[in-house]
């Protein structure tokens, strides 16, 4: 295992595209490197145009490579949407090694049986998590390597998706001359990273609420068990502030950042400012107070339609209670609105690393999380070399180690199961 890897994750979301570099030293990350951009040609979370969302990737890339000074070429991307499916599966082997003890190979081979599902054309397979091992029998087995048995099984949860909405995100990657070493699940990643073990083995509820959509995750007995997307989300709230002071979005969208508070309780009536009216030269003056009128009962129903699908999908009353991610819990008052809608424990979760102390990294930084933690998981290096270059340079292959990664990506994984049909 090399000492300092670099991996790189791409968060493409429908306000914006972030890049983040990630350093693994001795099997822990550290976030050397972010870069943003704003994102267009993303609605609702779904690309909606290949150029515009090439542009983006570019850019936040771009700005990543200069923070850090090296050159990006491969990442892993982070997916997301309605689109998304889980679904259970068992696979078995025979152990292959003489000596019965059980190595790399038989976890792969026992994963890949496991990846055996019928699927309709359309959808495929995106990322086999195993929830447990079975060696001869005995169940509860986590990490089966170096272990004696015969017999070796796996129950895994098996993440599907739509073929068209993952080919446009692989072409929008790879148009950007970008290498994409695996896609994650951004649940599996902001989940990993946000919940604490216990959380996620009582039964949680991660809710990640970016701009376009809001993303519902459950877990229980330390897995994840159900996903769904919503399409509502920060974008809503700035809409509404336009509507209401009969301005700009992009003025509203200002202002929210600025002054927004989600609990009317909690603003302030002498904190002030100004807009300009859509259609004139005129500014009308306005305060907090007024926008949290706006703005609260459009995030209390954020959360009252957060609730309805939890319970929709079959849960209610879960012990861990509701854990909050993405941009839009940045707002001051979510929290006491959260509390209020949703009757359960509720807390925030910001990734607790320098550099991106804001609930819209979490997905980002869930990726590369979920990425350390499979190759530790599998006692391999977590890949990429640093190959530090001065900014600027040219941009051939970045980083001809990271193909020594063990871990097969997706991109790898498609190949060999194509591979099998020859
Ligand atoms: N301090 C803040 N106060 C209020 N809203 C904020 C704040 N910071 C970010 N937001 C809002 O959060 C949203 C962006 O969140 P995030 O970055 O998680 O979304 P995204 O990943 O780009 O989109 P999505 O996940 O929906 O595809 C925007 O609507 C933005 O206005
Ligand atoms: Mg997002």
């Amino acid at each position: 295992m090399s000492n300092n890897d670099i991996i790189v994750s791409l968060d493409i979301g429908t306000s914006k595209v972030r890049a983040i570099i990630g350093e693994v030293t001795n099997g822990t990350l550290n976030i050397i490197g972010v870069g943003s951009a704003d994102s267009e040609g993303i609605r609702k979370g779904a690309i909606v145009d290949i150029d515009q969302t090439v542009q983006s990737i570019r850019s936040a890339v771009e700005h990543a490579e200069q923070m850090v000074g090296i050159q990006i070429s491969e990442v892993y991307v982070g997916i997301s949407g309605n689109h998304i499916g889980l679904q259970s599966s068992h696979g078995v082997v025979a152990v292959q090694n003489e000596d019965r003890e059980i190595g790399e190979e038989d976890i792969l081979r026992v994963l890949k049986a496991a990846e055996v599902i019928a699927l309709p054309p359309e959808r495929e397979v995106i990322d086999v998590v195993a929830k447990q091992y079975i060696v001869d029998g005995l169940e509860g087995i986590q990490d089966p390597r170096g272990m004696i048995g015969v017999r070796l099984e796996v129950e895994a949860t098996i993440v599907t998706g739509a073929k068209t909405p993952i080919h446009n995100l692989l072409r929008c990657v790879e148009k950007s001359g970008l290498k994409v070493k695996d896609l994650v699940l951004m649940s599996l990643g902001a989940g990993g990273l946000a919940l604490s073990k216990d959380e996620k083995s009582r039964g949680a509820v991660l809710v990640d609420i970016g701009a376009g959509a809001t993303t519902i995750a459950v877990y229980e007995e330390g897995s994840l068990i159900a996903t769904s997307t919503i399409p509502i989300g920060g974008e809503f709230v700035t809409n509404d502030i336009a509507y209401g002071l009969r301005t700009l979005t992009d003025q509203a969208e200002k202002v929210k950042l600025k002054y927004g508070c989600a609990w009317i309780d909690d603003a302030a009536s002498e904190v002030v400012f100004k807009v300009l009216r859509i259609g004139s030269n005129v500014e009308k003056e306005f305060n907090q107070e007024d926008l949290a009128a706006i703005i609260e009962p459009r995030v209390q129903e954020i959360f009252q339609l957060i609730r309805q699908e939890v319970k929709r999908l079959g849960y209610s009353d879960l012990p861990g209670g509701y854990i909050l991610t993405g941009g839009t819990v940045s707002m001051p008052g979510v929290l006491k609105a959260a509390q209020a809608e949703l009757s359960a424990s509720v807390r925030i979760a910001v990734p607790d690393y320098i550099g991106v102390r804001d609930p819209g990294f979490t997905s980002g930084v869930g990726i590369l999380h979920y990425v350390v933690r499979s190759f530790r998981g599998r006692g391999s290096s977590a890949g990429a070399s640093a190959n530090k270059k001065p900014p600027g340079r040219s941009k051939p292959s970045a980083a001809p180690s990271q193909e020594t990664a063990q871990k097969q990506g997706f991109v790898e994984r498609l190949k060999n199961i194509f591979s099998d049909f020859i």
